[in-house]
């Protein structure tokens, strides 16, 4: 995989398809914090159950290998309104997952004030998932937030998760790597840098690592430098 990363190493921003992240190594990740992207093809509740086994099955997979024992998966993801109802997204996520080897160990919310959309995308549920047989404590206030959307640089094509929710949820999680596999325009990676965490973003689609790369003043790794292991991706 191409990488880019930050002056001072801690952060990597992979740029490839995050259903296989072979350089990435077994449960050397501490927090999975994620938005996905969730276009989905046609209406109803069946269509956002498909999306959500696929999101569980496909990439819950890889997520799992790299996440350490006790390490947290947060899922940032909206409704979906169909017109004649909402399909309850947050379940049919939960659902799938807990499936496929996690248990939901907590749940908020972040909701978006002002609104710009009709339907979609007003309430975006936080999800935090452990590894089956795993407890976390619950937080000690409410995970739960009215935000304006928040400011994207030139370029980005999603809506951000806002900073303020990153950072509690980063504050709340295990110590360690941060990854984002669906990374955008790099919100998780801003924040975590900032947090001092070390993170690895992954991103498919070029013009958004650009837009993340030029955000976070990361620069590509020649392939030479990939192979040595001083810059391998950090624990
Ligand atoms: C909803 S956006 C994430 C927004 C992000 N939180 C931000 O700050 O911009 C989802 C991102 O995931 C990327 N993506 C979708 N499928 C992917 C895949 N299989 N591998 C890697 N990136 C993917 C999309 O290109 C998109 O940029």
């Amino acid at each position: 995989m191409v990488r880019y990363r930050s002056a001072d190493g801690k952060g990597v921003l992979l740029v490839g398809d995050s259903r296989s992240l072979p350089t990435i190594p077994n449960r050397s990740v501490a927090v999975i914090l994620t938005s996905p992207l969730y276009w989905i093809r046609g209406r109803g509740r069946q269509s956002v159950s498909r999306y959500a086994k696929r999101l569980a099955l496909e990439y819950g997979r890889e997520w799992r290998r790299v996440l350490s024992s006790d390490g947290d998966l947060w899922i940032v993801i909206g409704d979906r309104h169909d017109g004649r109802e909402w399909a309850g997204m947050d379940g049919l996520v939960a659902d799938w997952f807990r499936r496929t080897g996690w248990s939901l160990q907590a749940k908020g919310l972040w909701a978006e004030h002002p609104s710009r959309a009709r339907w979609d995308d007003r309430v975006n549920y936080l999800l935090r998932f452990k590894k089956a047989g795993r407890r976390s404590l619950p937080p000690k206030t409410t995970l739960c937030w009215r935000l304006p959307i928040p400011w994207s640089p030139r370029g980005s094509l999603w809506d951000a998760t806002p900073p303020p929710v990153v950072r509690a949820l980063l504050a709340l999680s295990a110590e360690g790597t941060v990854l984002d596999p669906f990374f955008g325009s790099g919100i998780v990676g801003v924040v975590a840098a900032r947090m001092g965490r070390p993170w690895i973003g992954v991103e498919r689609d070029l013009s958004q690592v650009r837009v993340a790369a030029r955000r976070l003043r990361l620069t590509r790794v020649r392939p030479e430098q990939t192979r040595s292991p001083r810059t391998s991706v950090p624990r």
